[in-house]
């Protein structure tokens, strides 16, 4: 948590304490566990789905070949926030921690219909983003979408 926003870090010399968060703790723990399922390394294809411009596809482009970040940018209810259409032209803008800027792949794409073939991704994930996609049916349809897209060899989570 620290490595991915020291933003806060700065603001106060005890973060984590003092400034819980669950999406400060949801970030570090979707690199966590990855790395304890052995999918971070240089050859990686991650996959991030509803993944505005969260914190952890930033730190992730630093363990991975690639890390492609998708939402669906400039629409829908987020798109003032989380959402923001400048994501797809300027990912720098939003950047606030280490990242390597020649890894990161933004790209406008609904969850439902993800536009990669299968088995592409070393891994997928997205968070605090299912609830979103349309009830239990969006929902559904959105994890079938994302374990097509995950490599069975690797790890499908
Ligand atoms: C609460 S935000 C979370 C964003 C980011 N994962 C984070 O943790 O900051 C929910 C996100 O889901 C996205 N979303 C909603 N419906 C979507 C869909 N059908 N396909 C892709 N993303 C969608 C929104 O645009 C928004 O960025």
């Amino acid at each position: 948590m620290r490595r991915q926003l020291p933003y806060l870090v700065e603001k106060d010399p005890r973060f984590p304490e003092n400034l819980e968060h669950r999406k400060h703790w949801e970030y570090a723990q979707v690199v966590v566990g990855l790395e304890q399922l052995g999918a971070l390394h240089q050859d990686a294809l991650v996959l991030g789905v509803g993944a505005g411009h969260e914190e952890a596809i930033y730190d992730l482009s630093t363990r991975v070949r690639w890390l492609f970040a998708t939402d669906i940018y400039g629409s829908g209810y987020f798109r003032a926030g989380e959402a923001d259409a400048r994501m797809l032209l300027d990912p720098d803008h939003f950047a606030r921690c280490p990242y390597n800027r020649n890894r990161l792949v933004v790209e406008n794409m609904d969850a439902l219909d993800l536009r990669f073939e299968d088995r592409t991704f070393d891994a997928v994930y997205s968070l605090s983003s299912i609830e979103h996609f349309g009830g239990l049916a969006g929902a559904t349809r959105a994890l079938d979408e994302m374990a097509r897209v995950a490599s069975s060899r690797q790890c499908r989570l």
